[in-house]
């Protein structure tokens, strides 16, 4: 039987609201995807990512879903989405959706439903309302922060006018979280997973898979960090032991998936699910890959390392053996929505990991290096075992925006951080497509919006249009790899074996006849020898490896 799609895929993921303007308004839409997916076809990647396209009020870019079964009018219609969905079939491209279950937009008809039937009623216990701690219940319930800052509680005012309960957003608080313990709230997103399924999506993509459940009672926890903080034992840097936590990647929120996995199961071609689970331990992140549970979750330990041979061979080794002994596929990401863009990450010298801007901000930047390790770790990914992950703007070698004016960040972080976290915007800014000058194509011809967030005047070079047909393109490596990557049968699911290397030098082979190797030190390295060259990140001059460069090596046919 042939192997099922999703375990060697590799899914470019597309920020709607970012990646093409089809209606001219300056904010990306379903009709600008349909018009670039010859782009997405001929970069050569096999499936979609679809960030929330649903209808919401926007306070978190559309993670807060008003209405799960319809498309935001912004964007499009119910039958544009059912457009796209065919027209990407046709182009050999499967398409994952986002669907977003911790938490509602306080505009779901459930939340005005609940807030005006007041404290007590049955449409509250949707959601996770309690009443406040204190005299007249002046202060939260308990002291969970949210992941935008400040408490994770809001107080309501009651339909008489009066002060009221409170309720939980573990998000900003237009994102009220839902109770994952009441049948409504099982039984609707079933009936959510069922219409778009039903429409032809493939999978998709479970927006902080692992919140959901709440610890009972939702008690104080002395130690609410998370992720926690390495330890240090004799000397190193260790991960901290797992504990359990009252609301992140409880046990409970497993019993969710398998019964969304059933339902997945029966389909004929059967749908597919990716978790977007933050937590450290390989181990834990592989609960969620049992065979009968999800399919593959994102790897951010992967995403935020080092640029540093031993720990990258660490967390490979690592996430390999983890998602070995639950028999799922690993996949590998090096950017999203929510991290600043890995060119910027590895313009500075990182040493410990991580991948928001704040951590970038102020420290010295070599955005041509950062480019150079960009072109070295796509071929590194791409050459690993299992599926992998492609963020709009990165085939393009994009940035991130560090100088983004205050006045128009709208990432909710930077309101609710009072005003000293920037965000997430920087990898969030609209595609250069082609031309020298804003809106660079992303808009139509003749549209006079502005793109909702500015673009850098400096991205002329950067867009499709001038990438495509310069071999030494960003845009044409990834092209390059994608290509070859489909015709390599050692390439995709699989195991590797480790090339005995110099120290800093990050090397392996699969099976038949292919090779992978990394210089991630700073001088040039000899290549191994008994192997051709099919592809390589940069110039290899007198068969040297230089710094910050990687290649494709094949053995030679006996
Ligand atoms: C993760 C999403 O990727 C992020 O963009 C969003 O803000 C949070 N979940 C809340 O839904």
């Amino acid at each position: 039987m042939a192997e099922p799609w999703w375990r060697d895929a590799v899914i470019y993921q597309i920020y709607i609201r970012s990646f093409a303007d089809g209606n001219g308004d300056g904010l990306g839409d379903i009709a600008g995807i349909r018009s670039r997916l010859r782009h997405l076809a001929d970069l050569g990647v096999d499936a979609l990512w679809i960030n929330p396209w649903y209808p919401s009020p926007m306070a978190d870019a559309g993670y807060d879903v008003s209405d799960y079964r319809a498309v935001e009018p912004r964007f499009g219609t119910l039958a544009d989405a059912e457009a796209l969905l065919r027209e990407a079939h046709d182009a050999g491209l499967r398409v994952l959706l986002d669907i977003v279950p911790n938490h509602s937009s306080d505009q779901h008809p459930w939340f005005t439903e609940a807030l005006a039937a007041g404290p007590g009623s049955p449409a509250r216990e949707r959601y996770l309302f309690r009443p406040g701690r204190g005299a007249d219940g002046a202060e939260p319930p308990n002291g969970w922060q949210s992941v935008f800052g400040g408490s994770a509680w809001q107080r309501v005012t009651e339909p008489d006018g009066s002060p009221g309960e409170w309720y939980l957003h573990l998000f900003a608080p237009e994102q009220p979280d839902l109770n994952w313990e009441h049948p409504d709230v099982r039984a609707d997103f079933e009936k959510t997973l069922r219409f778009w399924f039903d429409r032809g999506v493939d999978g998709f993509r479970i927006d902080v898979a692992h919140s959901l459940v709440k610890e009972p009672g939702l008690p104080d926890a002395s130690d609410l960090e998370w992720p926690r903080k390495p330890v240090e034992v004799d000397g190193e840097l260790q991960r901290a032991p797992w504990r359990p936590h009252p609301f992140w990647d409880r046990d409970e929120v497993h019993e969710v998936y398998r019964e969304w996995r059933l339902l997945a199961d029966s389909y004929d071609d059967p749908k597919v699910y990716v978790a977007e689970a933050w937590v450290d331990e390989p181990e834990r992140l592989a609960r969620y890959l049992r065979p009968d549970e999800l399919h593959t979750a994102f790897n951010f330990t992967y995403l935020q390392a080092i640029w540093d041979a031993g720990y990258l061979r660490q967390v490979i080794g690592e996430t390999l053996e983890e998602h070995r002994a639950v028999g799922a596929p690993a996949t590998w990401v090096l950017s999203n929505h929510d991290v600043a863009r890995h060119v910027s990450r590895y313009a500075r010298e990182q040493t410990t990991p991580g991948s928001s801007l704040m951590e970038l901000l102020g420290r010295p930047a070599d955005l041509d290096l950062g480019r150079r390790r960009a072109r070295a770790a796509v071929l590194l990914t791409l050459a690993l075992p299992g599926s992998a992950y492609v963020y709009q703007g990165e085939e393009l070698g994009l940035e991130e925006v560090e100088d983004l004016p205050d006045e128009v960040l709208a990432d909710p972080t930077w309101e609710r951080s009072g005003h000293t976290d920037r965000g997430r915007d920087g990898c969030r800014v609209p595609l250069p497509w082609s031309g020298d000058a804003p809106p660079y194509g992303f808009s139509p011809e003749g549209s006079t919006a502005q793109p909702w967030l500015p673009q850098p005047a400096g991205w002329g070079p950067l867009t499709a249009e001038a990438q495509s047909g310069d071999p030494g393109s960003m845009l044409e490596l990834y092209r390059a790899a994608l290509h070859r990557r489909r015709e390599t049968p050692a390439l995709g699911d699989g195991e590797l074996t480790w090339l005995d290397l110099p120290e800093g030098v990050l090397g392996f082979t699969r099976e038949p006849g292919f090779g992978c190797v990394v210089n991630v030190t700073a001088e040039p390295v000899a290549l191994p020898t008994g192997y051709d060259v099919v592809l390589a990140s940069g110039p290899l001059p007198d068969g040297m490896l230089p710094a910050a460069t990687s290649a494709w090596l094949a053995r030679p046919q006996q």
